[in-house]
């Protein structure tokens, strides 16, 4: 199978993992990139069971309205049942490095929201060590020199992604060459870097489930 088979695979998988869990009122949060693309289209047959949704990012919530599915403002609506989201890099804890579509500020937002985060990814995502995807940082643009610098200080090798602009009004830093052991100790850190708005790192709050499209199927892991 294609990587854009096995994400359509995983889209549809997470779409019925849920689809018997929904309620006329639910309210369930959608994350970006072309993996949450996947789940948003396979979700739209469903449309009238549920009430709507919360998006992490300016193109899911378009995407969203043109399948006819109403979107919410996160404070209009309390918790969410499910947040449904694609990731750059999980391990098998499920710690997550995400932003690499530079939406990972309203992502952790939605996540942390979300009774259930349901990651969705094909199999090239699963790593042992985080670290080998650039770990994006979403940074006040007039912190970026001295944040970039207390990352080196860090270990990694900020590099700012020229030319994007997050939903917020902010500039990405990507950290190469970071081998993560500790994914919980090292998001903290970064966030108490003052200037950094968040992180890609998703350990904190790691995925419940982890649906990982392979050329067996799509396998359903929990954290081990
Ligand atoms: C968006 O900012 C990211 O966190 C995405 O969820 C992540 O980059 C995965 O994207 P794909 O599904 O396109 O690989």
């Amino acid at each position: 199978m294609t990587q854009d088979e096995l994400k359509k695979a995983v889209g549809q998988a997470a779409v019925d993992f849920i689809k018997d869990k929904l309620e006329e009122n639910s309210v369930i949060g959608v994350g970006t990139g072309s993996t949450a693309n996947c789940f948003i289209d396979a979700l739209a047959a469903y449309k009238d069971r549920f009430d709507g949704a919360v998006a992490s990012s300016e193109a899911t919530a378009k995407r969203l309205k043109d399948h006819g599915i109403p979107v919410y403002d996160l404070n209009a609506v309390g918790e969410l049942e499910f947040y449904i989201d694609g990731a750059d890099e999980s391990n098998h804890l499920l710690h997550l490095i995400k932003g690499g579509g530079a939406a990972l500020t309203r992502e952790k937002i939605v996540a942390a929201a979300s009774k259930t985060f349901i990651c969705i990814a094909d199999q090239s995502k699963l790593v042992d060590t985080l670290g080998a995807f650039p770990l994006p940082v979403e940074v006040i643009p007039m912190a970026r020199s001295y944040v970039a610098r207390e990352l080196v200080k860090l270990g990694g090798d900020p590099v700012y992604r020229a030319g994007v602009t997050t939903d917020n009004g902010n500039v990405i830093l990507d950290v190469h060459n970071m081998r993560i052991t500790d994914p919980v100790a090292l998001e903290l850190a970064i966030n108490n870097i003052v200037g950094v708005v968040t992180n890609g790192l998703f350990a904190a709050r790691p995925a419940d489930v982890l649906l990982l499209g392979t050329s067996e199927g799509v396998k359903t892991l929990k954290a081990e």
